[in-house]
C-alpha cells in the first residue's frame, strides 16, 4: 500500500513578511498531512515557493525604492528560513522567478494558443493618464460592487472574495496618484474559461466528499457564469508573453503562478537521484491536495484545472481542503493596519510547537476561527505543558527514581491496563481517519483525550504509593503508561514534530533521524529494559504577561 500523495501549498506572494493566518490557511495543515503520509509509508511530493511576479511585488518595490528582484529575494530568503523554523517540510520550495518556470508557463501558454483555448482580443484597461501608464490589478482601488467594501483592489476584494475586474470597481482610483483613470482601449490574451464551463460543472459534481464550502463556491462561480478571462497584463516585471511582439507583455501573475506546481514538481523531479519522477505525481493513480485559504479557492477549483483540461493528460486536483480565515483578538486580520501576528517575529521569540499547536488545535476547517495570545497561553500552559508534558515527566521521574532508568517489564495487563491500551489503539485508528480526511482538530482532540485518559489512570494507580506494597502492579502501570506515551508520541508526530522527536531519544530510540517516527503503533513496541533518557520537559510554561506585551503590539503601526 504505497500511495503517491502529491501536496500542493499555496504560494505566497514574495513582497511580505508571513503571518500566522497564512500558517493556519496553508502551511501547517499542508505539513501534518505530509508528515502523516511520510510517516505512514506514502511516496509525498509537498512543493511551493514564492509567488515573486505580479502586481503585490512591484508596488511593494516602488514603494521601498528598491527593484522587484530585489523585493522577491528578500522575502524569499525569509520564507526559506520561516520554514526551516516551523518545521514546515517542503520537499521543494521554489519560486516563479526560475529559468524552469517560465518555460514551463510558456509551454503551457502556447499549447493552450495553438488550441485557440487562449486568443487575442482588444479590451478596455484603466490608464491613468497623470502616470500614463496602464493600471493593471493592484494598481487601482475602489469599492467593491458586490459588498460594498471600500478598499477593493482591481483584482479582488479581500472582504467578500469576490475576483474582479479592474472597471467593476465603484469609483476607481489610480494607486499612485490618486487620480481617476480613463478607460482606454488595449490588446490582450484571454482564457477561454467559457469552454470548460460543462467539463467542469461534472468534474465538480463528482466531488462528493469535498468540503461544502469550497464545492458550493466554485459551483456557484461557474453557474454565475464563466466569463473568458483576460491573462497577459501591461507590466514589466514577470514572464513575457512567447510570440513575437508580445514580449512586453507579461503573463498574469495568477496564469502562471498555478503553473508552479507543476513546474515545482519537474525541478524537484530534476534535482533527485530516485527513479521516481514528477510523473509519478502527476499521472496514473497519484492524488493531489492543494492547501490554501479561502480567498484562493476560485484559482484552484476553476482556472487550474481549466488550464490544466485544456493541456491534457495531467491529474485535476483530489481534493482542495481549503481553510477559512483566522481572525486575531476578534477582529479580521489586516496587513495595512498591522492587524497581525507576524511570523517571523514570533518564531524569533517561542518555540514552534506551541504555535502549530494553537493553530491546528483552533484550524478554521468549516468556519472562521481566532487566534488570542490568552488562548495560546492557556493551550499551551493548561494542555500541553499540563496534560502532556505533565504525563511524559511524571512517568519519566519514577522510571528514573525507581527502576534505574530502564523500561520495566510487565508480566500480566490486568483489566485497567488493557482497557487504556484498548483506547490507545483505537484513538490511534481514528486519528489516522481524521488526518487523512484533513479533519486535524478532531484527529488532535483525540490525541489530547488519549493523554488525558493515561493522567487519570496514572492518578487512580498510584504507583509513587504501590511501589512499597505492590512490585508488580507498578511495572504494569509504568509500562503501561510508557505504551501509551510511545503511541502519544507517533500520534502527535505530525502536529508537534519537534516535542516528538525530542520523545522519541527520551523513550531510548537510538534512529533518532528526521523521518525515524513511523505511522505504526502496537502496545509491544517498547523493549523492556531499554535504558530511557534524561532531558528537560518538553514544553516550557509561559507567563501570563505576554499576552499583554503580546496585544500590546497589535494594531500598532
Ligand atoms: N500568491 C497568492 C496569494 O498569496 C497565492 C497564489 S497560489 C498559486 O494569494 F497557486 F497561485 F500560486
Ligand atoms: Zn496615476
Amino acid at each position: 500500500m504505497n500511495e503517491k500523495i502529491l501536496i500542493c501549498v499555496a504560494w505566497p506572494y514574495a513582497n511580505g513578511s508571513l503571518h500566522i493566518g497564512q500558517t493556519a490557511g496553508a502551511y501547517i495543515p499542508a505539513d501534518i498531512f505530509a508528515r502523516y503520509h511520510r510517516a505512514k509509508g506514502n511516496k509525498v511530493l509537498m512543493v511551493s515557493g514564492s509567488d515573486s511576479h505580479g502586481t503585490p511585488v512591484t508596488l511593494t518595490a516602488e514603494d521601498s525604492g528598491i527593484s522587484p528582484e530585489e523585493v522577491f529575494q528578500k522575502y524569499h530568503q525569509e520564507f526559506l528560513k520561516n520554514w526551516e523554523q516551523l518545521g514546515i517540510t517542503f520537499d521543494l520550495f521554489t519560486s516563479t522567478h526560475t529559468k524552469n518556470h517560465e518555460k514551463v508557463a510558456q509551454d503551457i501558454f502556447l499549447k493552450l494558443y495553438e488550441k485557440k483555448l487562449i486568443y487575442k482580443d482588444f479590451m478596455t484597461q484603466p490608464f491613468c493618464a497623470q502616470d500614463k501608464r496602464f493600471l493593471a490589478d493592484r494598481y487601482v482601488n475602489g469599492t467593491c460592487p458586490k459588498c460594498n467594501d471600500n478598499n477593493a483592489r482591481g483584482d479582488q476584494c479581500d472582504n467578500c472574495g469576490v475576483t474582479l475586474d479592474p472597471k467593476d470597481l465603484i469609483e476607481m482610483k489610480c494607486k499612485l496618484c490618486d487620480s481617476t483613470p480613463i478607460l482606454k482601449e488595449t490588446e490582450h490574451f484571454f482564457l477561454k474559461l467559457s469552454a470548460f464551463e460543462e467539463t467542469l460543472i461534472s468534474w465538480l459534481k463528482t466531488k462528493n466528499k469535498w468540503k461544502p464550502n469550497v464545492k458550493n463556491f466554485s459551483m456557484s462561480y461557474i453557474k454565475s457564469g464563466l466569463k473568458d478571462r483576460p491573462i497577459t497584463r501591461d507590466i514589466e516585471w514577470g514572464i513575457p508573453v512567447p510570440l513575437p511582439n508580445y514580449e512586453n507583455k507579461k503573463l498574469y501573475v495568477w496564469f502562471e503562478a498555478v503553473i508552479g506546481y507543476l513546474s515545482a514538481s519537474i525541478e524537484w523531479s530534476d534535482n533527485q537521484e530516485s527513479e521516481i519522477t514528477w510523473e509519478d505525481f502527476w499521472k496514473s493513480s497519484a492524488k493531489s491536495y492543494y492547501f490554501m485559504g479561502k480567498d484562493n479557492i476560485p484559482f484552484h477549483s476553476i482556472i487550474w484545472p481549466a488550464i490544466l483540461i485544456g493541456y491534457e493528460n495531467l491529474n485535476l486536483p483530489h481534493e482542495i481542503p481549503a481553510n477559512e480565515y483566522l481572525n486575531i483578538e476578534g477582529s479580521k486580520q489586516s496587513t495595512s493596519r498591522n492587524w497581525a501576528v507576524w511570523l517571523p517575529e514570533y518564531l524569533s521569540l517561542y518555540d514552534p510547537d506551541p504555535l502549530r499547536y494553537a493553530i491546528a488545535s483552533n484550524m478554521p476547517e468549516n468556519s472562521d476561527s481566532d487566534f488570542s495570545w490568552k488562548e495560546y497561553i492557556r493551550a499551551n500552559n493548561d494542555e500541553l505543558v499540563a496534560t502532556f508534558g505533565n504525563l511524559v515527566n511524571r512517568v519519566m521521574t519514577l522510571v528514573h527514581k525507581n527502576f534505574d532508568s530502564k523500561i520495566p517489564e510487565s508480566e500480566i495487563l490486568d483489566t485497567d491496563s488493557n482497557k487504556l491500551l484498548e483506547n490507545c489503539k483505537n484513538q490511534f485508528i481514528q486519528i489516522s481517519e481524521d488526518i487523512e480526511k484533513c479533519k486535524f482538530r478532531s484527529g488532535l482532540m483525540k490525541a489530547m483525550a488519549l493523554a488525558k485518559a493515561a493522567n487519570q489512570y496514572l492518578d487512580h494507580r498510584e504507583p509513587w504509593k504501590t511501589i512499597k506494597t505492590d512490585l508488580e502492579m507498578t511495572k504494569t502501570t509504568i509500562w503501561t503508561c510508557l505504551s501509551v506515551i510511545n503511541c502519544l508520541k507517533v500520534v502527535l508526530y505530525p502536529y508537534l514534530p519537534f516535542s516528538s522527536q525530542k520523545l522519541h531519544t527520551i523513550l531510548g530510540f537510538t534512529d533518532n533521524h528526521e523521518d525515524s517516527i513511523k505511522w505504526y503503533w502496537d502496545k509491544k513496541l517498547l523493549v523492556s529494559g531499554t535504558k530511557i533518557q534524561k532531558s528537560d520537559p518538553l514544553f516550557k510554561k509561559l507567563d501570563d504577561s505576554i499576552i499583554e506585551t503580546e496585544t500590546n503590539k497589535i494594531g500598532k503601526n
